[in-house]
């Protein structure tokens, strides 16, 4: 028996013994992004012992990244409404969103941003001291038939900044404990396929953490890094997906994969879609702004998946700018440069250090680069983890829970509007806490854990710690990294993503042959970098087979096979479930949620998707 938070001497894996730490919590957030940290916060207030591991220092989580702002009706720029953004988001994710789930979220924001508010995030101000809104892609008023919606409540271009310091502090102070620099490896599921906690690694002393609790909530963001070039952190790399596809679960809708417009070309650092709304816009070669042919109405703030086609089909007939014709540019010249200091400080600094270009005289050369996975794990909107079981497709995991971008709940559907995964964070985060208030008892006992618990977890960690194959992780990943972008792209095509399935099954199946070189436990990043790796390449397979199963267009997924959305058959979710034994994927189906929550709004039906 191991003591209460003591550490001893565990039988180990193939004679090697680990240090084993134990420690009971009621509640164990995975991940402190915008989510983790909003969840954690909000179990904390509930009076539940809550702990949440970070393998990164928590204002370093990826949601510090996001720039534009958070989406909330709250009408301090005209007026609004959270039934417009309600709309606005079913047809953004082109039908594909669970319309309950979507109204919680834009019911809910308001209050959200509120709280974020008076907990002391320094939003920027309008003349008279209310909140600033800017107007972003898809976001309207009148239920698509007014002019758009300045709803997108910014703190300059540093919104998720603001939000994560302010989180990780208010977080502190209602006592909740912190596990910083630990690499979560595996959950602890038991023999009814309840989630019983999760074990991690203490990257500083090489020691194993067990983490016994009543709710593991998986906030650890989504996997962008399978993709060559991306906005997202190095450290994106789904590791809770992975985790639930090691446990036999299934991950939703992974086909749907969100390239943002603005990339910077060659760095892939992102430049707000606020600086489109601020007034930037788009150039070809022949400096038409043509976002006019494309999207008369919205232009430049048509949806994100609108505007990365139209920048390649330009692109792809011959219009593109730069030596080689390959990119886009973006003005923002002919704008005040007191807007641009005040509004935009972050992207003018990252434009000069990324690209070279003074925002204030010169366009900035940016392409669509991989953003956002609105696929995911399924939840229902009080962010427990669904799973099919039977007749049931929304069978609930006991005990497990997932939140923000890891999460697929499934409000950004096919698509996501811009400003909407901010609100996602702490609309769901939020109710991760009060759902954990709700249905957790405070030191409750818990039950032994089961003797093969850890087993998952240590095996995998000894197998990949001492693995002595012949080709390095860099390699594997780049291999992955090329397939992802040349076969699973802005625009997909059949035979393209039957050799994307090929090719990625062959990297899959090479990832044995890994090798590593470090054996040592304390700050081993070669180890790291192996069991991120090895999380990617999992989460990369359903990606891409689901993207040849999906045999429609609906909005990120466009196939030139297959050019129209189909209701009729493919208004469903995607489950797929991985086998990293047999490097295989199965797919089946989740209805779509075709109701709405309460009587206030009902059931939007579908329709052709114009901006
Ligand atoms: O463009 C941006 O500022 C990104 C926002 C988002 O992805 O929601």
């Amino acid at each position: 028996m191991v003591e209460e938070n003591g550490a001893t001497n565990a039988p180990g894996v193939n004679g090697r013994a680990y240090t084993i730490v134990d420690h009971t919590y009621d509640v164990v957030v995975v991940g402190a992004g915008g989510a983790g940290l909003r969840a954690t916060l909000g179990a904390a207030q509930s009076g539940l012992k809550t702990a949440c591991i970070s393998k990164v220092f928590p204002t370093r989580s990826h949601t510090v990244a996001a720039q534009g702002g958070v989406a909330a009706s709250l009408g301090n720029m005209g007026p609004d409404d959270w039934r417009w953004h309600m709309y606005d988001t079913v047809k953004g994710a082109d039908w594909l969103g669970d319309q309950d789930s979507i109204e919680y979220l834009c019911r809910n924001a308001p209050e959200a941003v509120y709280e974020l508010e008076h907990y002391g995030v320094p939003f920027s101000r309008t003349e008279d001291g209310q909140i600033y809104q800017r107007p972003f892609g898809g976001m309207t008023t009148e239920f698509g038939e007014g002019p758009p919606a300045q709803r997108t409540c910014a703190a300059a271009d540093r919104t998720g900044h603001a939000m994560l310091h302010t989180l990780y502090g208010q977080s502190l102070k209602h006592s909740a404990e912190f596990f910083i620099e630990y690499f979560a490896i595996d959950l602890m599921m038991d023999d009814d396929g309840a989630c019983r906690g999760i074990i991690a690694l203490c990257l500083n002393d090489g020691t194993i953490h067990r983490f016994r609790s009543q709710k593991t909530i998986l906030a650890t963001g989504g996997y962008g890094r399978a993709y060559f070039s991306c906005t997202s952190a190095h450290t994106c790399t789904g590791d809770g997906n992975a985790m639930v596809l090691r446990a036999g679960l299934p991950l939703q809708d992974m086909e749907f994969v969100q390239f943002h417009p603005t990339g910077i070309y060659g760095a892939g650092v992102l430049i707000t879609e606020g600086s489109r709304g601020e007034g930037g816009y788009l150039t070809n070669s022949e400096n038409e702004r043509f976002m006019e042919r494309y999207a008369p109405s919205a232009k430049d703030l048509a949806s994100r998946d609108v505007v990365s086609r139209s920048m390649t089909i330009e692109i792809r007939e011959g219009r593109g700018v730069g030596k080689e014709g390959d990119h886009i540019h973006l003005h923002l010249d002919h704008l005040d440069p007191k807007v641009l200091a005040e509004r935009l400080p972050g992207i003018t600094e990252s434009a000069r250090i990324f690209s070279g270009v003074d925002i204030t005289r010169e366009p900035i050369p940016v392409l669509p680069t991989v953003h956002y996975n609105m696929g995911g794990i399924p939840t229902n909107y009080h962010g427990e983890v669904l799973t099919k079981k039977g007749d049931d497709p929304d069978h609930v995991v006991p005990g497990l829970m997932a939140i923000g971008e890891a999460a697929c709940v499934s409000v950004h559907g096919a698509n996501r509007l811009g400003s909407n995964s901010l609100i996602d964070l702490v609309v769901f985060g939020r109710a991760a806490g009060l759902r954990c208030g709700e249905t957790t008892e405070a030191g409750a006992i818990q039950p032994e854990l089961p003797a093969s618990a850890s087993e998952l977890a240590l095996s995998r960690l000894d197998k990949m710690r001492h693995a002595s194959g012949g080709t390095s992780t860099a390699e594997l990943r780049l291999g992955m990294q090329k397939i992802m972008q040349n076969n699973c792209a802005v625009f997909r095509d059949g035979p393209v993503l039957e050799e994307g399935v090929r090719e990625i099954t062959k990297v899959w199946k090479s990832s044995g042959d890994i090798a590593i070189n470090d054996r040592s436990l304390i700050w081993n990043t070669d180890l790291v970098e192996a069991l991120e790796y090895d999380n990617l390449i999992s989460q990369a397979a359903v990606t891409v087979f689901g993207a040849e199963n999906r045999k429609e267009s609906r909005g990120a997924h466009a196939r030139e096979d297959f050019s129209e959305r189909d209701d009729q058959e493919w208004m469903k979710h995607t489950l797929a479930w991985a086998d990293d034994a047999t490097q295989t994927v199965r797919v089946d189906y989740r209805p779509v949620h075709t109701y709405t929550m309460t009587n206030a709004m009902s059931y939007i039906e579908p329709k052709a998707r114009v901006y």
